[in-house]
């Protein structure tokens, strides 16, 4: 009889053995993540555009991280507020670089939020079967704007001040509860240490709310599957490829890219994409000249500007977002993927044209020749919803579309 030359070590892994099966008859953790995140079969022909779902998760847990390094040194009151940034930038160690990665990395999530939305809206990713994920995908997005515009308001610096001002002036221009309810949101008549605290908790809470929706999110993708590039779902075996390594690795390679992408702005570019206003304390007596929210909220700043009835700015700024609700139902065309709608990628160009240009109204809107270029995206911007989507699968020539996603014909 042999004798076992380790037995220590085979005692060691059976014990292990039997731990992670205890775990797992009670909690089927290990085997739901093989499933969910190694066997999972992914569709083969997925481009980098798949790959930003991963990079927002990320980019995420990023914000949470130094988020809370941050609020360990924060004050949330409206005399210490600036000056505890002013701390956390000169005296906390490290203080400069948590707040460089947590600035820069809220301008990186917004970028790649758009790019995500993006990809659904050209490959059809809204449509039967996946209307949920695209619903709780935009929860996200309302979630994510609530976020960062709370924290755009903590450091209480000028822009901070006036950027919560012109929000609070906007809803107080709804009849007959808007004076109120801008009130009871404010916690006062104008901005002050009670609104700051609020913006505070909102901006604190809302981070882990939005772990919870993300958690429904991917849960909704794996339960339909994702979409691809072609737009049709695979049927057999050979037209998926299991999650890992396959796109274990090709999202890891852009996540890369990202951080590369993060460090250059926090370390190199700082200041590039905020106002140097902020730089000021806020101050209520001394309006800045040039009231502009950050880049990802122009377009949305730039409806305001355009309409001299600021309610209808209102209802048309909100209504601009609310509208994506409701494209899983306005678009009738039977094809998902724009790859294979030739008028629909003109109509999706114009789209980001026109929501460009009303981003560019909202950082330039005191020059008067932009506004009716602005008004004329905006009535495009609304038309692409409510005319276009609803109504171009009828001009639209019959394709053949292929059949697998190994056929080479139409392969894009
Ligand atoms: C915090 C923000 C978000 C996170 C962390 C997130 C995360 C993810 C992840 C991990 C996936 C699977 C991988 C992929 O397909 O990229 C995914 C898929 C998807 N997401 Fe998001 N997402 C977010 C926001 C959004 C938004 C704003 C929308 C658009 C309204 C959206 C719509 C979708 C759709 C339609 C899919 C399925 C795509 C397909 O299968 O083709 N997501 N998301």
């Amino acid at each position: 009889m042999t004798q076992d030359p380790e037995p220590h070590l085979n005692q060691v892994s059976s014990k292990k053995h039997t731990f992670s099966e205890w775990i797992e008859k009670r909690f089927p953790v290990f085997s739901t993540f093989r499933r969910e995140y190694i066997q999972f079969p992914m569709p083969r022909n997925l481009n980098i555009w798949w790959a930003f779902g991963a990079v927002l998760c990320v980019t995420l847990l990023l914000m949470l991280a130094t988020g809370i390094f941050l609020a360990l040194s924060y004050t949330p009151s409206a005399e210490e507020a600036f000056a505890s940034i002013e701390m956390i930038e000169r005296r906390v160690p490290s203080g400069w670089l948590l707040r460089s990665l947590h600035m820069a990395g809220s301008n990186l999530f917004l970028v790649f939020l758009y790019l995500h939305l993006f990809r659904g809206l050209y490959y059809g990713s809204y449509k039967n079967p996946r209307e949920l994920v695209w619903l709780s995908g935009l929860l996200l997005m309302l979630m994510v704007m609530m976020t960062a515009f709370a924290g755009y308001i903590l450091p209480w610096g000028q822009m901070s001040y006036w950027a919560a001002n012109v929000v609070i002036q906007a809803i107080s221009s709804i009849p007959f509860i808007g004076e109120g309810l801008a009130h009871w949101l404010m916690g006062g008549s104008s901005p002050s240490d009670l609104t700051l605290h609020r913006y505070f908790v909102l901006h604190f809470a809302m981070a882990f709310f939005i772990i919870a929706v993300v958690f429904i999110h991917v849960i909704c993708v794996h339960v339909v599957k994702s979409n691809n590039p072609k737009g049709i779902e695979p049927k057999t075996k050979e037209e998926t490829l299991p999650f890992y390594p396959y796109y274990v690795a090709k999202d890891g390679v852009v996540i890369v890219g990202a951080i590369i992408l993060l460090v250059l702005l926090a370390f190199f570019f700082p200041d590039l994409l905020t106002n140097s206003e902020n730089y000021t304390p806020a101050n209520p007596l001394e309006t800045p000249a040039n009231i502009a929210p950050e880049w990802y909220f122009l377009p949305f700043y730039g409806i305001l500007q355009l309409i001299p009835y600021k309610f209808l700015g209102l209802l048309l700024s909100v209504g601009s977002i609310m509208v994506l609700f409701a494209v899983p139902w306005l678009d009738r065309s039977p094809i998902k993927s724009a790859n294979y709608r030739p008028l629909y990628r003109i109509a999706l160009f114009l789209l980001v044209l026109s929501f460009v240009m009303l981003g560019i109204v909202g950082k330039y809107h005191s020059h008067t020749g932009l506004i009716w270029l602005g008004r004329l995206a905006l009535f495009y911007y609304y038309a692409h919803f409510l005319l276009i989507l609803p109504f171009s699968a009828r001009f639209e020539l019959k394709r053949t579309l292929p059949t697998s996603l190994l056929d080479e014909k139409g392969h894009k």
